[in-house]
């Protein structure tokens, strides 16, 4: 079914689409802005979701911003036949962002983070392989770095994840890395995401995190609105401009862009290549309150903290090699990231269910 409730499958296009393309966790935070730019491409997007932590709603949305329908499954990558009905009917690519992402949960849960992510991408692997689809693009993540020896950090640095769900994308990687070598003609793109934020500038879709948000611009933006009284800045003595935590903070439009542009990279080129996705820019803690505050107007009460267990000082990307291979770079600023975050933020102050 479409979300839109008819039976045809996908909107026929004018011309000729440039491919099909299956998003696993797309009614999530990246893949419904990741969809939306697929449709806008002229691609035919399935999506499977499980919806615990994605909404049918955003990619109801998503299909009324790009005027076109999305075929939505609604299933678990861990289940065989799910996966095998949201390849059915012909796929010519996937990108698989499906699975839990929580830091703090992953340390008290580890078997569920490596049951969920490591078994969902074990059973998309041998669908893949089942259904012939030879292209995948993986959403990896910095955390893969742990505490990098230098910053900014570049795609050969030493891999080792501090925590359970690092270490969770560190095995997907590999098990994609052995997948790939095992097999002649196929072709994955390992993806590292910094830290995204933000949200489609018509603040029609964007972050809605399940109860109190575990990353900074979420929890600033909750904090503008009034849902939250105050920030707590986790440390002020860090070994860094201010004493706050420095991230590279990209925007998850510019994000999502990176990911058709990893598609095409995937169609020309075998093989497995991991690049790291970020602006190159480090920004602290105060300056992304700072830069918030003159987005939105609202002051953004905080208090400082102890150091929340496990963060690292400074982390942001050398993104040369997704610049000079993919012909990606991320073009927007701190500014619209906080602007597009406040406009999603006070459209929806309750997120989707509102
Ligand atoms: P999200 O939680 O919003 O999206 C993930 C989606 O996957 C959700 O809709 C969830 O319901 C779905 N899902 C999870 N397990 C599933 C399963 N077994 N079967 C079917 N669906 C399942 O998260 P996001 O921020 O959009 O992240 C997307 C991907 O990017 C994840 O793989 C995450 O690890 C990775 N990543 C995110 C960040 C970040 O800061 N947001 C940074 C680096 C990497
Ligand atoms: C950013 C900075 C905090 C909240 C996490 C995951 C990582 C990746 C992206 C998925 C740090 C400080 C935060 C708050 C604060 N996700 N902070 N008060 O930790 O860089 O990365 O999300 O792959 O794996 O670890 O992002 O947004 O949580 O923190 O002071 O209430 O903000 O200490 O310096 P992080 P974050």
């Amino acid at each position: 079914m479409t979300l839109s409730g008819s039976n045809e499958r996908h909107e026929r296009t004018p011309g000729r689409s440039p491919g099909r393309v299956l998003v696993t966790g797309g009614a999530g935070y990246i893949g419904s802005h990741t969809v939306l730019c697929l449709l806008q491409a002229g691609f035919a997007v399935t999506a499977i979701d499980n919806l615990s932590n994605g909404s049918y709603e955003a990619l109801r949305r998503v299909e009324r911003l790009a005027g076109r329908t999305v075929r939505f499954v609604e299933g678990d990558m861990r289940c065989r036949d799910d996966v095998i009905d949201a390849l059915a009917g012909g796929v010519d690519a996937v990108i698989h962002f499906a699975a839990l992402k929580a830091v703090g949960e992953s340390c008290t849960d580890p078997l569920r983070y490596f049951d969920n992510n490591i078994g969902g991408t074990i059973t998309l692997l041998q669908a893949m392989e089942g259904a012939g689809v030879a292209r995948l693009v993986f959403s990896s993540s910095a955390t893969v770095y742990g505490d990098p020896e230098r910053v900014p950090v570049d795609e050969d640095a030493s891999l080792r994840a501090a925590n359970p769900y690092g270490r969770s994308k560190l095995v997907m990687e590999q098990l994609i890395g052995d997948w790939c070598r095992a097999r002649d003609g196929l072709a994955a793109v390992l993806l590292r995401y910094f830290n995204p934020v933000g949200a489609h500038p018509s603040g029609i879709i964007g972050e809605d995190p399940a109860g109190v948000p575990n990353n900074l611009m979420p929890y600033v933006a909750q904090v503008a609105v009034g849902r939250r009284h105050r920030l707590e800045v986790f440390g002020c003595d860090y070994p860094t401009r201010d004493g706050t935590g420095v991230r590279d903070y990209l925007h998850v439009m510019d994000l999502a862009e990176a990911h058709v542009k990893a598609l095409e990279y995937a169609s020309r080129h075998p093989g497995c290549e991991a690049f790291n996705l970020g602006t190159g820019r480090g920004t602290s803690v105060l300056e992304l309150v700072s830069a918030f505050e003159s987005a939105s107007g609202r002051a953004i009460p905080f208090e400082f903290a102890g150091r929340r267990p496990g963060d690292v000082a400074e982390l942001y990307a050398d993104p040369s090699r997704a610049a000079a291979l993919l012909g990606w770079r991320a073009t927007r600023t701190l500014g619209e990231m906080c602007a597009d975050t406040w406009r999603w933020q006070t459209a929806n102050p309750m997120g989707f269910t509102a």
